[in-house]
Order: C-alpha cells, then sequence, then structure tokens
C-alpha cells in the first residue's frame, strides 16, 4: 500500500532480519485454559447458552443418539459436494469411513451433553486443528450451519412442537459458542503467530485498522445508498 494513501503513518520499527526467525511462545497450562474460558465467557453470556440448555439436551440424547451416523453421512455428503472442501482431506490420505468415525465421536459428545472443562478443552484443540491444516473458517462454519439444521429437522421429526423448539434453541446457543470459539481459535493463533516475529500487537492492530479503514472508504463508494448511511 503506498505511503500518500494512508492518513496516519504506521510507526514501525523495523526488527533486524535475524530476530524476525520464528519465537515460539511458551505458553503455560494456565494459559491454556484461559485463552478458551475467556471467549467461552463471552459467548455464553451472549448466545444465553445455560445449564438448562444442557439439561434439554441431555434429557433428549437417548432418542437422538441412534441418528448419530445418520446426521454425520449427511454432513460428508455436503462436505465433499464442494470439490476445494475434499482436497483439503487428501493430503492425509484417509479415507471417508475414518472421517466419519471421528465425526461420530464427536457428536456423539455434543449430543450427551456433558459439557466440562473437558468438553470445552477439546472444542478449543478441535478448532486449532483446523488452524492448523488451513482449513478456511468459511468451511467450518457453513458446516456448523449444515449440521444444526440437519439435527433440527431431526428434532421435528422426533418431538412435538414445544419440546422441538426448545431443544432446537438449545442446540443454536451451544452451536454459537462453538462457531464463536472456532473463529477466535484462527483469530488469537493468526495474532500469536505474528507476534513472534516481534510486531507488537499494538502496531499491528494500528496496522489493520488501517488497511480496514482504506478498505470500508472504497466499499463506501461502491455503497452510496446503503441502508445504514448516516451522511
Ligand atoms: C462443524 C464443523 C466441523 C467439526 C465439528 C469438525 C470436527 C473435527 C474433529 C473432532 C477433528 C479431530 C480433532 C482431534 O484431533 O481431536 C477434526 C479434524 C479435522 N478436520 Fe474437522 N470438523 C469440522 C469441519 C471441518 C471442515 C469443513 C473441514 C475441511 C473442509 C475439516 C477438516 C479437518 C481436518 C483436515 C482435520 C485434521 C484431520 C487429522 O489430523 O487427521 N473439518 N475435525
Amino acid at each position: 500500500m503506498p505511503y500518500e494513501l494512508l492518513k496516519t503513518k504506521p510507526e514501525i520499527t523495523l526488527i533486524p532480519s535475524q530476530s524476525i526467525r520464528h519465537r515460539c511462545i511458551m505458553t503455560t497450562d494456565h494459559e491454556l485454559d484461559q485463552a478458551w474460558q475467556s471467549v467461552l465467557e463471552k459467548a455464553k453470556s451472549l448466545t444465553g447458552f445455560c445449564h438448562d440448555d444442557e439439561t434439554v439436551i441431555q434429557e433428549a440424547a437417548e432418542a437422538l443418539l441412534p441418528h448419530n451416523q445418520k446426521i454425520v453421512a449427511h454432513f460428508y455428503d455436503a462436505l465433499f459436494s464442494n470439490k476445494d472442501a475434499t482436497e483439503i482431506f487428501k493430503h492425509l490420505n484417509q479415507d471417508r469411513a475414518m472421517r466419519e468415525l471421528i465425526l461420530q465421536r464427536w457428536l456423539e459428545s455434543l449430543l450427551q451433553g456433558n459439557y466440562d472443562d473437558q468438553f470445552w478443552r477439546w472444542q478449543w484443540l478441535v478448532g486449532l486443528t483446523h488452524v492448523q491444516h488451513h482449513v478456511e473458517p468459511v468451511y467450518v462454519l457453513s458446516m456448523f450451519t449444515q449440521l444444526q439444521n440437519n439435527l433440527a429437522g431431526i428434532i421435528f421429526k422426533i418431538f412435538d412442537t414445544d419440546s422441538s423448539e426448545r431443544l432446537i434453541l438449545a442446540y443454536s446457543r451451544i452451536i454459537g459458542c462453538l462457531t464463536a470459539l472456532a473463529v477466535e481459535g484462527y483469530h488469537r493463533e493468526f495474532i500469536s503467530a505474528v507476534a513472534t516475529t516481534g510486531l507488537e500487537g499494538a502496531v499491528l492492530n494500528r496496522l489493520v485498522a488501517i488497511e480496514v479503514k482504506n478498505k470500508i472508504e472504497a466499499y463506501r463508494k461502491l455503497l452510496p445508498n446503503h441502508p445504514t448511511q448516516t451522511s
């Protein structure tokens, strides 16, 4: 980006090339847990996910668990209908049956509804696994919607309208928490990786703000009369 386009010149201290080499940030167990706990706390508060939701999900587990395989098969039918998504698995040398088994175990845990620290810590790890394999967030988030809608369809067939509504809302809230963990995993790990080069968080934030500001101005030109235009 040419400097003249920047209203505020970013204050960047150039780092000698040697110190740009990757420095791994060591993390204590406490810090590892703090990462997902702080995200989860916010997500629970804003989605409204609560203990009652857990109870509702636990009570429905027996009826839903027999549908596990069907839900997972539907998940991979949808995912593998996208050629680019399929590519991601090619280098792993795993067949579809292996993938399905992994997701069945994950879904079983979700449907059982015992959401203790181990459960949430694992969800954070699952999110980081996708970051490690360069699975773009768009895939993961879209597949959460697939999963949620498929589950809702099955719930409507099994339960009466009131129970379905209550259960679907509970799943919607927990899946909201899971997507929040997934997205924050990407965000934090990218920031954290950049930080290992020596670039400070504040400088990075300023650079992002400048980049975004320019793009917003460009989009405003493309959207002169958008519904929230104030001036
Ligand atoms: C609702 C969305 C998804 C869920 C719940 C999910 C769940 C999981 C789970 C439980 C694991 C194993 C993590 C572990 O090591 O314990 C995993 C790994 C993985 N997932 Fe997903 N996944 C989702 C979406 C996707 C999508 C959309 C893709 C690709 C397009 C994908 C690609 C992968 C890959 C490449 C791995 C690593 C496999 C390995 O290490 O053998 N996932 N996922």
